[in-house]
C-alpha cells in the first residue's frame, strides 16, 4: 500500500503585503523584487491570533473536509515546519489537540523547505510497512518571525502560510520518491536557536535571524533539483513528458524557470504561486497543490512530480498518481 492524497487544504494569513508596501518601510522596490524573484506580494501574519498553529489547523480542517475523513479517523499527523510556536510540545501535538484527532500519533519534521516532501515520504514508508492507514500532513510556516527585517535581500522573499493533505494507504498514489541531505552545505541558509545562558555559560548574544547566501542557494537549487527529478523518473521508468505537472518548492520564479529549461520541459507544466505567496518554505508545495486542485486542474490518473529543496541542505522529489 502506498500514500494516496485524498484531500487538500490551505490557509494564508489575512494580510497581503505588496512589494510597493514594502518599499514604504525599507529601501527596496517592486521592480527589483519582481525581476529577481517573480514575487508581487506575500501574506504575513498581522495579529497575535494568527500563529503557526492557527494556520495549520485551518489548513488541516479544509483538507479533512475535502477528504471526507473525520479527525478521529486519522492515524498519524506530521507537521513540517521550522517556525513552530513552541519548542515543545510539537506543532503536530497541538494540531492533534485542536482537531480532536485523539488516535493520531503526532510529531514534527524539520527539513526546512523540503519538509513537506520529507513528511510525505515518511507517511508513505509507514503505509508501505502497514503500520498506519491514514495520515494528515501539514506544511506550515510563520517565517516572518525569524526573518531579519533589516536585511532587505532576504526579508522580501518570504511569506507565511499553511498547506495540508490527507493521505490514505491505497493501491494507487505514490509511485516513487527520492530524498537527500548534505549537511556540509548547511551554512548557506541558517537560523540559530536560542543561545545557552545556563549558569555555566556566559553570553550576551542576541536572538538570531534567518541568514541566507542567496547566490549559493540559487546555484544549489538549479543544479540539484533537475538531477533529483531526472533520477526519480529513471527510477520509476517514466518519461518526463507524461507528467502533467511539476510542483516545485516555490522559492523563486527564476529558479523554477531554470529547472524547467534544464529538464527541457514547457513552463506550463510548472504551476507557480510565488507571485502572490512568496516563499512559504515547508508550506509552499501543499499550498500550490491545494490551489491547482481547487481550480479543477487535476484529473484522476494524472502523474504529478513534487520536489522540494532548501536548508540543511535538503532536497527530494516524489512521483505520484492523482
Ligand atoms: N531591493 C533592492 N535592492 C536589493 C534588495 C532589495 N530587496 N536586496 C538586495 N539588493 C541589492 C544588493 O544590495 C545589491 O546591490 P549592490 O550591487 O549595490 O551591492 C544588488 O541588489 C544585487 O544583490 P545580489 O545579492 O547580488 O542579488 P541577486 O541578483 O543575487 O539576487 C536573490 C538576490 C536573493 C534574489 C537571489 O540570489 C536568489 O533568488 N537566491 C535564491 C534565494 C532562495 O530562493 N532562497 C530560498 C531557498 S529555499
Amino acid at each position: 500500500m502506498r500514500a494516496k492524497i485524498i484531500g487538500t487544504g490551505s490557509c494564508l494569513p489575512d494580510r497581503s503585503v505588496t512589494n510597493d508596501y514594502l518599499s514604504t518601510i525599507m529601501d527596496t522596490n517592486d521592480q527589483w523584487i519582481q525581476s529577481r524573484t517573480g514575487i508581487r506580494e506575500r501574506h504575513l501574519v498581522s495579529s497575535q491570533q494568527e500563529t503557526t498553529l492557527s494556520l495549520a489547523v485551518n489548513a488541516a480542517k479544509a483538507a479533512l473536509t475535502d477528504s471526507g475523513l473525520l479527525p478521529e479517523q486519522i492515524d498519524l499527523i506530521l507537521v513540517a515546519t521550522v517556525s513552530s510556536d513552541y519548542i515543545t510540545p510539537s506543532a503536530a501535538c497541538m494540531v492533534q489537540k485542536e482537531l480532536g484527532a485523539h488516535r493520531a500519533v503526532s510529531f514534527d519534521i524539520n527539513a526546512a523547505c523540503s519538509g513537506f516532501l520529507f513528511a510525505l515520504n515518511t507517511v508513505d514508508a509507514y503505509f508501505q510497512a502497514g503500520i498506519y492507514q491514514t495520515a494528515l500532513i501539514i506544511g506550515v510556516e510563520t517565517l516572518s518571525k525569524i526573518i531579519d527585517w533589516s536585511d532587505r535581500s532576504t526579508c522580501v522573499l518570504f511569506g507565511d502560510g499553511a498547506g495540508a493533505v490527507v493521505a490514505k494507504a491505497s493501491e494507487g498514489g505514490m509511485i516513487a520518491s527520492l530524498q537527500g541531505s548534505d549537511g556540509t552545505g548547511g551554512d548557506i541558509l541558517t537560523c540559530k536557536n536560542r543561545t545557552n545562558n545556563n549558569p555555566f555559560v556566559s553570553t550576551d548574544a542576541n536572538p538570531d535571524y534567518l541568514y541566507m547566501n542567496g547566490q549559493e542557494v540559487f546555484k544549489f537549487a538549479v543544479k540539484k533539483v533537475p538531477e533529483c527529478i531526472q533520477s526519480l523518473l529513471e527510477q520509476a521508468g517514466e518519461d518526463a513528458s507524461h507528467v502533467t505537472y511539476y510542483l516545485l518548492h516555490q522559492a523563486n520564479y527564476r529558479i523554477i524557470a531554470s529547472i524547467a529549461r534544464k529538464l527541457k520541459l514547457p513552463i506550463e507544466k510548472f504551476p507557480s504561486n510565488v507571485d502572490h505567496c512568496g516563499n512559504t518554505s515547508a508550506a509552499s508545495i501543499p499550498i500550490l497543490l491545494d490551489e491547482i486542485h481547487k481550480e479543477g486542474k487535476l484529473s484522476e490518473g494524472d502523474l504529478i512530480v513534487l520536489s522540494g529543496f532548501g536548508a540543511g541542505l535538503t532536497w527530494g522529489a516524489a512521483l505520484l498518481q492523482w
